[in-house]
Formats: structure tokens, C-alpha cells, sequence
């Protein structure tokens, strides 16, 4: 066991009052730092980032765009996450593609990373498949789905 004496007891006691006011100064300046990056072409959203450059690109492209960036092309899982790709979408007046995919399995839509889709906000009579060759998904400005070719020019939304 290890004994502390009282003056030591106090001296940690005040190094971990000084760290926390480190921490809460820290989270300030975080929060600051990501509000100013997102402003005016991102979202944050639960613990996500949404974020547009403003360029367009094919389907591949901003996947590998997204990649480099260190994110992944932008693949809403619930309605709060959709609404914030939706905001960005709106405010640049372009769909995007997502990054959910049925190039894989006909019929199946799935995850980049696999795995099927949970959440789904398909527009009316969606996903149609088109000629028989619609594997990608748009976000249309008012957020809805439509599966469309992959090889359409889209705006480019990462998450992060
Ligand atoms: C098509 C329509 C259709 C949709 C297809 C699109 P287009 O557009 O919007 O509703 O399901 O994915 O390709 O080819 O008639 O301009
Ligand atoms: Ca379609």
C-alpha cells in the first residue's frame, strides 16, 4: 500500500482542480475550432461531421476524395444525420451521392465498409433501377433517395 501524507494529498488534490480547468479550457477551444470549420459548408451531428468542398465528381470520385481526406463519402444512418446532409445539400442547390451502394448484390443496398442498410429514406417508387443500371444513391435537396447510375456528377459530402 502506498500512504500518503496530508501536504501530498493537497498538492495532487490542486493538480487535478488545475487539469480539469485545462480540460473545460480545452473543450472550449475544441468547440470553437470545429463550429468555425463547419462554418458555413458543414454539419456536426451526434458525434459525425458532414462537410462539402463545394467540388462535384462521379461516384468513385468522391469516394476516393473522401478517403483522402480521411472521412468516407457521406452515409446517413438515421434521420437527424440525413436532415444535416440535407441542410448542406439545400444550401449548395446540388445532390450528392451517398456513399451506400448495391454494386456488390443487385437489390442490396450496403454500407462502404458492408453491411446492409438499416435506415432508408427513399423517395416515391424508389429504388427503381433504372434501365437496369442504377447501383449508386443521390440525396435529392429535400433529402429523399433515388438510386441513380454512379456515373453522374454530384456534389461531394464527406463525414468525418
Ligand atoms: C430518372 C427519374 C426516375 C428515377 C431515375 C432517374 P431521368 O431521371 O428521375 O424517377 O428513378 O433514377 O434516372 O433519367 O428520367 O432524367
Ligand atoms: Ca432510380
Amino acid at each position: 500500500t502506498v500512504l500518503f501524507r496530508c501536504s501530498e494529498f493537497q498538492r495532487l488534490e490542486s493538480e487535478v482542480a488545475a487539469l480539469r480547468k485545462q480540460l473545460d479550457d480545452l473543450a472550449v477551444v475544441v468547440t470553437k475550432n470545429r463550429d468555425a470549420h463547419l462554418f458555413p459548408n458543414g454539419r456536426s451531428v451526434g458525434g459525425k461531421l458532414f462537410k462539402t468542398d463545394g467540388s462535384q465528381g462521379s461516384f468513385e470520385s468522391s469516394k476516393a476524395t473522401c478517403s483522402q481526406a480521411g472521412g468516407q463519402l457521406a452515409s446517413p444512418k438515421n434521420a437527424s444525420e440525413n436532415a444535416a446532409v440535407q441542410q448542406i445539400i439545400a444550401r449548395h442547390n446540388k445532390a450528392a451521392y451517398l456513399g451506400m451502394n448495391d454494386i456488390q448484390s443487385e437489390g442490396t443496398f450496403a454500407y462502404l465498409c458492408g453491411g446492409e442498410i438499416g435506415y432508408t429514406n427513399w423517395a416515391d417508387e424508389e429504388p427503381n433501377n433504372a434501365g437496369g443500371k442504377e447501383d449508386c444513391i443521390e440525396m435529392y435537396l429535400d433529402g429523399k433517395w433515388n438510386d441513380r447510375s454512379c456515373t453522374e456528377r454530384r456534389l461531394i459530402v464527406c463525414e468525418f
